[in-house]
């Protein structure tokens, strides 16, 4: 089965304009591979300005998050509407940091999801087991109650649109990194699972890992036979790791 290489760039509550700009033109000028996409996820305010920049045809804008209401007397939040008149196609969801500081449930995140869809954007579901949850061997536990609510509130064809990204948080911004063999075990856990509703449905979902990747292990990660790209926090603010990744990223084809 083929799938695209994704790598997707989570700046989290970092950047600045200067960042978008020199981001933006070291993108638009790179030679990516056929079967590559490029989706950068800033914060909010500068969705705008990296809408304008980007004339790549391989690169996509995301957001880090979006309400689960469609409108409505919600202060701070922000809306699915609002983000598609940004030229927004992607929407991180159930970041490891949302679910831990903002109590975000796996409840609500399936809430999200299904706004987001019904939106006509694509959900980047993110998941994940904390260290302690690895070591009491309840990784496969956690991850499967991450995807059930999704699979009971929208059923498998909603992971037709759906990109899932996997995330042990204990490799999230600590420079621990699942090996290739545990992120590709883990990867695979997660197709079989879904694969047990659907096969079909399961063989296409794109599976990204996220948790310290960097231009160093990014692409024996991505060669890996159930990782289809990457979510990148820290090195995807700097200019130079973050277009070696890109640049390097194989596509399947
Ligand atoms: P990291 O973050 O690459 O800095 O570990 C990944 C993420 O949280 O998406």
């Amino acid at each position: 089965m083929k799938r695209k290489t994704i790598i997707a760039a989570n700046w989290k509550m970092n950047g600045n304009l200067a960042l978008v700009k020199e981001m933006s033109q070291q993108l638009n000028a790179l030679q990516i591979s056929d079967n590559v996409e490029v989706i950068v996820c800033p914060s909010f305010p500068y969705l705008s300005s990296l809408s304008d920049s980007i004339t790549h045809g391989q690169l996509y804008l995301g957001a880090q998050n979006a309400n689960e209401h469609d409108k409505g007397a919600y202060t701070g939040e922000v809306s699915t509407d609002m983000l598609k008149e940004l030229s927004v196609k992607y929407v991180v969801l159930g970041h490891s940091e949302r679910r831990a500081l903002y109590k975000e449930t796996s409840t609500l995140v399936a809430h999200k999801v299904k706004t987001v869809l019904e939106a006509g954007l694509t959900p980047i579901l993110c998941i994940g087991e904390s260290e302690i949850e690895r070591v009491s061997e309840q990784t496969e536990t956690v991850l499967a109650s991450q995807l059930q609510p999704v699979l009971d509130e929208l059923g498998i064809e909603a992971f037709e649109k759906i990109i899932v990204a996997y995330e042990p948080v204990w490799a999230i911004g600590t420079g621990k990194t699942a090996s290739p063999e545990m992120a590709q075990a883990t990867h695979h856990f997660i197709r079989a699972f879904l694969a047990q509703v659907n096969e079909s449905v399961a063989a296409k979902v794109p599976l990204l890992y996220g948790g310290s990747v960097n231009a160093s292990n990014s692409n024996e990660l991505f060669a890996q036979a159930d990782i289809d790209g990457g979510l990148i926090g820290g090195a995807s603010l700097k200019v130079d790791e973050f277009i070696t990744i890109c640049s390097t990223a194989k596509g399947l084809n």
